[in-house]
Formats: structure tokens, sequence, C-alpha cells
């Protein structure tokens, strides 16, 4: 296992998946092990987990991306994001195919019994973020997506059969990246960072 500073450096959005490469069961045990270690508000633990290997649910998810993508995603996509880089790369993903063949899915729940609405997003990011570290950590590559299960909720309802009081917050798409990825593009932390006041420079 590597030190978790190289982890949370390396970690990245990965949209380009080896289709042979196998996620191991004992693996995903691992991840949401570690996932479930997660701070929450309350200690609520609000967070439930549907992993999705079956060949039919994960392409019924994943076209929807490509769906989305050419009713005009795409377009605004392309339109607000500078980086053309990032775009190429979510294009891929979203509507060439690329999530589609990452061997599996996490799709990531609030449990409202648990917790408020208001408050589930803050408690669900903590575990999904330990969950893409703990895949990095195995050398797996990972994507979170949060469109699918914000705008694409009662299609994902429907599909995994959630009761009512399951919010889907996010799709993970776990596999073996097919290429090495490159660093992370990232603002350094001193251009983001004030001294006691805002705008006194670090
Ligand atoms: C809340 C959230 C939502 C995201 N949604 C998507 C998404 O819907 N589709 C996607 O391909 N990537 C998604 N991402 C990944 C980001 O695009 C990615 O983290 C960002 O561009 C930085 O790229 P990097 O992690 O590869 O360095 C999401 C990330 C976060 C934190």
């Amino acid at each position: 296992m590597a030190e978790l500073r190289s982890v949370i450096q390396a970690q990245r959005a990965c949209r380009r998946f080896d289709p042979d490469a196998a996620v191991l069961e004992a693996d995903i045990e691992h991840m949401l092990q570690l996932a479930v270690h997660a701070p929450s508000a309350e200690n609520t633990q609000p967070w439930s987990f549907v992993v999705v290997r079956a060949e039919e649910t994960r392409k019924q998810l994943t076209d929807w991306w490509t769906e989305t993508w050419n009713a005009g995603g795409g377009d605004r996509v392309k339109q607000s994001i500078q980086d053309k880089t990032l775009v190429a790369d979510l294009e891929y993903g979203l509507s060439k195919g690329g999530l589609a063949v990452a061997p599996v899915v996490v799709v990531v729940c609030a449990d409202t019994d648990r917790v408020a609405e208001i408050h589930a997003p803050s408690s669900i990011y903590p575990a999904v973020q330990n969950l893409l570290l703990s895949a990095a950590d195995l050398s797996y590559g990972s994507c979170l997506t949060t469109g699918l299960t914000t705008f694409g909720v009662d299609h994902v309802r429907e599909l995994l059969q959630l009761p009512q009081n399951l919010i889907p917050m996010a799709a993970v798409y776990i596999g073996r990246p097919a290429r090495k990825l490159s660093p992370p593009r990232r603002r350094p932390a001193t251009e983001v960072t004030y001294r006691e006041k805002f705008g006194a420079a670090w």
C-alpha cells in the first residue's frame, strides 16, 4: 500500500478504463470498509452503497449519460468549461463509452431516515472521498459523478429499486485505468489561503 500523501496526490478522475481488467470482490469490500470510516454529522452514518456489476444495469446507467450529453448537456459543458483537455475527457467518458466499460459502479445513497436531507451531502461526500482514495490506494482508477444521481434520480431509483428514504447522491465508476493518468492540475494551496483575515496572503 502506498503512502497516504502519494495516494492523495495521485488520485484523479479516470474516464478510460481497461475493459479486460477485473475488479476483485475483496478489493471492493476493502474500499467499502474504509468508506464507512468517514465522519458524518452526529455520527449518523447515513450512507448505503449499491454495488453494480451487472452489464445490463451498468448499460442503463451509462446510456443516460450519452442521451443527456447528446440532448444538449455536451454543448453546455463545451460552453462553460475552458479546459479543452477536460472537455475531451468528459466527452470520452460520458458520451463515447469511457465510463461504460468500468466493471463496477458504486451508487452511494443518503438515508433520509438517518439524516435531514439538507445535511445529506456534507455527511455523504466524506465517505465518497474515502472510497476514491482507497480505490487509488489499490491502484484502481475511479470517477465520481453526480449528474446522473442529481438529474436522473427517478431513473436510478427505479433501476436499483431504491426505497423512498434513499437519495442516490453519487455514482462512482471503478476499474483499472487504461493508461497512466498525468498528475492532477490544482491551484496551489498558498493561492487560495489567507492569514487571519481574507485578503492577507499566506
Ligand atoms: C461533486 C463532483 C461531481 C463530479 N461530477 C462529475 C461528472 O458528472 N462526470 C465526470 O466525468 N466527472 C465528474 N467529477 C470529476 C471532476 O470532473 C474532476 O474531479 C475534476 O475535473 C478534477 O479532475 P481530476 O480529478 O482528474 O484532476 C465530479 C467531481 C466532483 C467533486
